[in-house]
């Protein structure tokens, strides 16, 4: 009877995990993208995965802009970004850096984060 539980709960943590990874836009990942290599090269500078840094922690970031359109908008042109919308001007006051715009395409970004939203 345990072990049914311990299934049952098992299955439910692994449910709740694909959803929070694939929340991206809900696009597809591509798996032949090396992720973990475009994180350390283009974002580790600044970012960690599971912590704050220079810039917020990776983890869960597509789930913190309630349009996640703005978020990708953001990663190119991180300036224009934060001159109209609340969340980007705040989280610029808080770490006071601006992004470096990255060009980063949009399934080479969803790669990253969902790297990060694995770690
Ligand atoms: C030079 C440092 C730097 C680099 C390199 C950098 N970022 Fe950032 N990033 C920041 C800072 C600082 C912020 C906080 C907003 C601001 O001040 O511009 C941020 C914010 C973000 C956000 C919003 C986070 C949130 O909590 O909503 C995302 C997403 C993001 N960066 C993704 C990336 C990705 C992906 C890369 C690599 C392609 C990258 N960044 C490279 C400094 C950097």
């Amino acid at each position: 009877m345990m072990r049914f539980f311990y299934s049952i709960a098992i299955s439910v943590v692994m449910i709740s995990c694909n959803n929070s990874s694939g929340k991206q836009a809900g696009n597809k990942i591509n798996p032949n993208i090396d992720a973990a290599g475009l994180y350390s090269m283009h974002c580790a500078s600044c970012h960690k995965c599971d912590i704050d840094f220079t810039g917020p922690s990776l983890k869960g970031a597509a789930d913190r802009w309630k349009d996640p359109e703005l978020m990708y908008e953001f990663i190119r042109n991180p300036i224009s970004v934060i001159q109209k919308d609340s969340y980007a001007a705040e989280l610029q006051k808080k770490y006071k850096t601006v992004m470096i715009p990255s060009m980063l395409s949009r399934e080479e970004i969803d790669a990253v984060l969902d790297y990060c939203n694995n770690q």
